[in-house]
């Protein structure tokens, strides 16, 4: 019996882990210009934690189980709240704000297509401690040179589902939500018959439907405000940031987000190539830590979706350059040579097939190695090495300080 893996989940080879690991270098090194810290948080956690109030959608999705102990747990399908819990637990009296990133895997069970998975990476910040407009400019900004750095070609819309909360105020919890997630999903037509359902009024149906229509430059603000009373103050400060730091952005107050905690600003990026999953990157301020056992400390952050980005960036690792050290009958030798190029940098592979030369330099080719040192008992007793360019086939017999400096000048190397 061949046994598949799960629906929903990839394997990754070698070429595609180094593309993954080349694209997260670039988010880590972004986030940590900041001031971001990575941080992690386990696996599964408490089912309650996210239960409380990630929303319905997150709740359908969700990897949940019983451990042996009868003990209710869920596969992490986000990391805010978790996030929010480890500061709840760890860090409440250490100085803010806070500046949290992580680079995990979520699980949700979601219909598997081109950009959804079952099991999918997110690379994200948190910054706890601050409901300022300057809060929400760092991590949008931040989002956003990310995805310019790797050369994406994406639309970056900003929000606040502050207006929509306020229209909704008098409608109850439960039923705001559902109106929430409809906009979310963009169902115009579920939302209109929802709106019916729950005996919205005439003119708060028509504010909601003429807000989520508002989309363009930063002047459909006073709209906004004109149609909902909220004032956009918090709204106009941060788009001066922006503009001043250059940062592109679509006003859209059809945003709602999928998950129920947000309050504030809210972002989405969306990207080209991707078909309906296009969206690459969600967040914005809201507030969790109270509900878990903390002080109501106001947050904001974003998520990026790894494997979307990876399927549509276009940044390409540097190649590694290996080197085959290939013995005949020495072994020992071999395994001495190539440990010494190691300790200098340079990715050296051995034989371990006891193989003959002649199927030990055509394993070089195949594994596209860009020299070979031969070691025979002819190098050994002249002390110099035979190193063959595998491109042009030429060969140079090199004692080991010269070998060593004509390879590492040849070689394209990584030390970590
Ligand atoms: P989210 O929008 O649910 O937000 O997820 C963030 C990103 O993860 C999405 O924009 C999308 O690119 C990616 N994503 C979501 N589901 C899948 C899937 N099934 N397969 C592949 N990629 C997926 C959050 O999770 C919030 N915690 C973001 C946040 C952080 N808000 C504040 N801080």
């Amino acid at each position: 019996v061949k046994i598949e893996r799960p629906r929903g989940t990839r394997d990754f080879l070698p070429d595609e882990m180094e593309r993954r690991r080349a694209i997260e270098a670039v988010m880590r090194r972004i986030a940590e210009s900041y001031g971001y810290r990575e941080i992690a948080t386990p696996t599964f956690e408490h089912l309650e934690l996210f239960t409380i109030k990630s929303g319905e959608g997150i709740i359908e999705e969700m990897y949940a189980f019983k451990d042996k102990g009868g003990r209710d747990l869920a596969l992490r399908p986000e990391l805010t709240a978790p996030v929010v819990r480890l500061f709840v637990n760890e860090c409440s009296v250490m100085p803010k704000p806070l500046r949290f990133y992580y680079f995990a895997n979520c699980f949700r069970y979601e219909r598997p297509q081109k950009g959804r998975y079952r099991e999918f990476w997110q690379f994200g910040v948190e910054l706890i401690g601050s409901s300022s407009y300057l809060a929400d400019a760092e991590v949008i900004t931040l989002a956003y040179r990310i995805m310019e750095e790797l050369k994406l070609d994406f639309e970056l819309h900003i929000g606040h589902v502050g207006l929509l909360r306020h229209l909704l105020r008098d409608v109850e919890e439960e039923k705001a939500a559902i109106v929430m997630r409809l906009i979310d999903k963009k169902d115009v037509e579920g939302l209109i018959k929802h709106l019916e359902e729950i005996k919205a009024p005439q003119d708060l149906s028509e504010a909601i439907l003429s807000l989520i229509e508002l989309s363009g430059g930063r002047d459909v603000l006073k709209d906004a405000s004109e149609l909902t009373g909220f004032d956009i103050g918090h709204m106009e400060k941060l788009c001066d940031v922006l503009d001043s730091m250059g940062v592109e952005y679509t006003i859209d107050l059809g945003i709602a987000r999928g998950l129920d905690y947000y309050t504030g600003v809210v972002f989405e990026a969306y990207a080209e190539g991707l078909g309906a999953q296009n969206q690459i990157c969600g967040g914005g301020s809201y507030r969790l830590a109270h509900l878990f056992g903390g002080e109501d400390v106001p947050s904001t952050g974003f998520a990026l979706g790894f494997d979307r980005i990876v399927e549509i960036c276009k940044l390409t690792p540097e190649e590694k350059t290996v080197v085959v050290v290939a013995n005949v009958g020495l072994e020992n030798e071999a395994f001495k040579l190539a440990d010494l190029l190691r300790r200098h940098g340079i990715c050296a592979i051995t034989d371990v097939m006891e193989r003959s030369l002649k199927r030990q330099l055509s394993f070089a080719n195949d594994v596209n190695a860009r020299f070979a040192v031969i070691i025979g008992k002819k190098e050994i007793e002249s002390g110099r090495y035979t190193v063959k360019d595998m491109a042009s086939g030429e060969s140079l017999q090199l004692e080991f300080d010269s070998l060593l400096e004509y390879l590492s000048s040849n070689i394209k190397y990584k030390k970590s």
